[in-house]
């Protein structure tokens, strides 16, 4: 079976590391182009990676394939940066005609950025299987993009893998057959854990003179957080003033920078920094008092990590890492900032538990399906 696995965005790159390194390691596969001089069994899987270039700085793309050892893309769509539906387009076109002159059997995606929707619509309407790692999780707000690309993707996989039972729960009630969902585990935590020995401190850590538990880091990018300035300013305004003088670490999204070079925010404890890589980005948070995100991901290596995690969105597509781990849903409202921020300097914030097959073994598990929807 020849398969493409797709990556476009930072939060995917985490996610395919672990299958792409699965999947060089079984005896039974291969890369596309390559042939295994010394392998006497037929190879059973061949893939190829192909990079939409939705992400494309350096900072968020190829610094993660050089820390987490992930091979050069076969192919590079390069989308780039545009309006949602520009981007769509763009990748649509550009995989269509890949598929058109080098087709493949099964399209794997993962998450849901606009490559996974984009990539999986068009291998699919070419009679391509699709599989979706990371499948059935919901928000159930659709004033989120991820949300729609989510949807859009399980309403046309062909084989779904989970991160957690209620995912699996989401997917029967949509009537899903149980043959076509493999509850597997969570791949951006094999990723985690197979790194976390080799997690290094970023710069900021000497310039700050940062200790381990004496400072927070946050991040906010979501377009309902950030594209309004006014709201923008009243979230960092309620953490500044509630973080008891404690230095407050911001690595900033692109698209979060662009607004808050026009706000001018300043405190002497708030350290604006660009996006780190991702070894140093999870020092940070490992060795945090709390993390303050309106990320989906980081709620997962947040309560891995132990690390009390407050959410700054209304929902979440992950209630794993609130009912069983370190992240709660602090809301949109800046005036629920505080309260929360005094439970953590308190004290009183949960310990957590780590989800079921949250145990690096998920990229081994996806190969083994995989290898035997080939035979
Ligand atoms: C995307 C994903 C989101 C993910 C986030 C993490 C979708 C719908 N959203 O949102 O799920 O959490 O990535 O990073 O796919 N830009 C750069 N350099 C880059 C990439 C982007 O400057 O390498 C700029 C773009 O020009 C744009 C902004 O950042 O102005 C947003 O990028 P875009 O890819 O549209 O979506 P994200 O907000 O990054």
């Amino acid at each position: 079976m020849h398969i493409d696995i797709i990556a476009g965005a930072r939060p995917n790159f985490m996610k395919i590391a672990p299958i792409i390194e699965a999947i060089r390691h079984s005896p039974f596969t291969t890369r596309s182009g390559e042939r295994d001089a010394n392998s006497e069994q037929r190879t059973a899987l061949s893939y190829r990676l192909i990079h939409t270039g939705q992400h494309y700085d350096k900072k968020m793309s190829a610094d993660f394939f050089e820390q987490l050892g992930i091979p050069e893309p076969d192919v590079n769509l390069n989308a780039r940066s545009g309006t949602q539906a520009e981007q769509t387009a763009r990748i649509m076109t550009r995989y269509e005609k890949l598929l058109l002159e080098a087709p493949v059997d099964l399209c794997l995606v993962v998450g849901d950025v606009t490559s996974t929707m984009a990539c999986s619509i068009v291998a699919k309407k070419m009679s391509m299987k699709v599989a979706h790692v990371e499948a059935g999780i919901r928000s159930h707000d659709l004033s989120m993009p991820e949300e729609i690309n989510r949807m859009v993707t399980d309403s046309i996989t062909d084989y779904f893998f989970t991160t957690s039972e209620v995912a699996n729960t989401n997917l029967r009630k949509a009537g899903i057959p149980e043959e076509r969902i493999f509850f597997v585990g969570n791949t951006m935590i094999d990723t985690l854990l197979k790194n976390r020995p080799r997690f290094t401190p970023p710069p900021i850590w000497e310039e700050a003179q940062l200790e381990k538990g004496r400072y927070l880091v946050m991040t906010m990018h979501r377009p309902a957080n950030v594209d309004e300035e006014q709201k923008l300013k009243a979230f960092m305004e309620a953490i500044l003033n509630n973080v008891e003088d404690l230095p407050v670490i911001f690595p900033v999204h692109p698209r979060t920078g662009k607004i808050l070079d026009r706000l001018g925010i300043e405190a002497k404890h708030l350290r604006l920094i660009g996006p780190l890589p991702y070894l140093e980005f999870n020092y940070l948070v490992e060795h945090s008092k709390a993390v303050l995100t309106d990320s989906g991901g980081i709620t997962e290596e947040t309560t891995v990590m132990g690390v009390p995690c407050l959410t700054l969105r209304d929902n979440t597509e992950r209630p794993e890492t609130i009912t069983q781990g370190t992240n709660e849903l602090v809301g949109t409202d800046p005036a629920n900032i505080a309260p929360a921020l005094r439970r953590v300097f308190s004290g009183n914030w949960k310990t957590g538990s780590i989800p079921e097959k949250w145990d690096g073994g998920t990229g081994e598990r996806i190969v083994e399906v995989l290898l035997r929807l080939s035979r």
